[in-house]
């Protein structure tokens, strides 16, 4: 049975939340679920923007029919060809054969990859800031590569001053009945969903933000349509600024992460200790046990806070393998603009603190601070006394 929202007067909400599915793009956990969205334009032709996963493809179909009644179908407006928002494209294409497909060049050639399907008179290709009158509402395209992938664009409803963002802006979690932000408690219950989305799905491409960002400030913005969590019709302004803080590498605030790969205890005995120095110096501690939180987790809260303190038991004469992944992943989304410091433990050769060095050589910005703590084993009074030392270390940057 149909379930939609209205978003405005012609304008509606034809998507859905999945809460069965254990991760995203199988690899983030989703514990609290995630939305796929789609919008539904009725004017004098009728516009979808966007297809959807195929977990809510069955309530998705019978809104756009229950809402169309009848009506044709006259354009898909596709943003992105992730098969998240594009896997029922071809079932859309073949129960509507009139909709043309409003693409730009790099999304009709991936709906080739993707689908061995006739697009022959079907696709309407555009251009950036190419225009598309739908009677009412006229629509203009803003292209965001690598917002996430190459191909991505955006739509803007130059009538109504609604930005449709594909992945930008977007959040996990299930929406919950609710399709506005502002139905929802979202810096309560969502802030850190978004910042886990954007940091992992996102966060390499800062650049590519910052670019789409900026074409996007010349426009009057009343309402934002993203392709995963709430529309934005209120307070924007305030979720832009964590969009402007992330995509610059920007520390939301001071604090440490402290993140450890402990084998027997002993390392996490060392980020305690940290921990609780820092905390006696009125300083915000996070601290992570690699072998029990994601490295996708940890990640988000490095982008989080200003510091970031990795603690590694020496392994294969390198980091803990759980540490390793941290690190790559770390790099992988260009993770940068940081103090780092080193805790390393090892009960022969302790050389976890140069491995986990090195592989943080490649991203940008990073402060490693000089007073690496090293024991072997177990902590001694000596080596507290150096994480002691740290702690006031830390402390001088705040
Ligand atoms: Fe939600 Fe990049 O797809």
């Amino acid at each position: 049975m149909y379930c939609y929202r209205k978003v405005t007067e012609d304008l509606y909400y034809v998507g859905g939340d999945d809460r069965r599915a254990a991760l995203f793009e199988g690899v983030y956990e989703i514990p609290r679920g995630v939305s796929y969205n789609s919008y539904l334009l009725k004017d004098e032709k009728n516009v979808l923007f966007d297809t959807v996963d195929p977990s809510v493809a069955e309530v998705f179909f019978e809104n756009i029919a229950h809402l169309l009644d009848g009506e044709k179908l006259d354009y898909v407006v596709v943003h992105h060809m992730e098969p998240d928002h594009s896997a029922t494209l071809k079932r859309l294409m073949e129960y509507y054969p009139d909709a043309v497909l409003v693409v730009n060049a790099k999304i009709a050639a991936m709906i080739g990859q993707f689908f061995d399907c006739d697009t022959e008179g079907r696709l309407l290709t555009v251009k950036e800031n190419d225009t598309l009158s739908c009677g009412r509402h006229e629509l203009s395209f803003i292209f965001a590569p690598l917002v996430h992938w190459p191909e991505v664009m955006f739509s803007y409803d130059k009538t109504d001053h609604i930005l449709f963002s594909a992945d930008a802006f977007g959040t996990f979690g299930a929406l919950d009945g609710a399709i506005f932000a502002d139905e929802a408690d979202f810096e309560k219950d969502y802030l850190d969903e978004a910042r886990r989305y954007y940091t992992n799905i996102v966060g390499k491409y800062g650049v590519q933000v910052q670019n789409a960002l900026k074409k996007a400030a010349g426009l009057e913005i009343a309402m934002v349509c993203p392709l995963h969590g709430f529309v934005w019709r209120k307070n924007f302004d305030w979720y832009l600024g964590y969009y402007q803080k992330w995509s610059t590498y920007t520390p939301e605030e001071n604090g440490v992460v402290i993140a450890y790969g402990s084998i027997y205890g002993h390392t996490a005995n060392a980020a305690n200790i940290l921990a609780a120095e820092l905390r006696e110096r009125g300083i915000r501690a996070k601290v992570f046990d690699l072998s029990v939180t994601p490295a996708a987790d940890v990640l988000a809260a490095a982008f989080r806070y200003s510091h970031l303190v990795l603690a590694s038991a020496t392994y294969n004469a390198g980091a803990f393998v759980k540490m390793e992944d941290l690190l790559h992943d770390l790099a992988a989304h260009n993770f940068q603009n940081r103090k780092v410091a080193f805790i390393e433990n090892g009960s022969w050769a302790p050389g976890s603190a140069k491995a986990m060095g090195k592989i943080l050589e490649g991203c940008k910005k990073i402060t490693v601070m000089e007073n690496t703590v090293t024991f072997k084993s177990a902590l001694k009074e000596e080596q507290r006394q150096a994480l002691v030392e740290l702690a006031g270390a830390i402390a001088e940057d705040f």
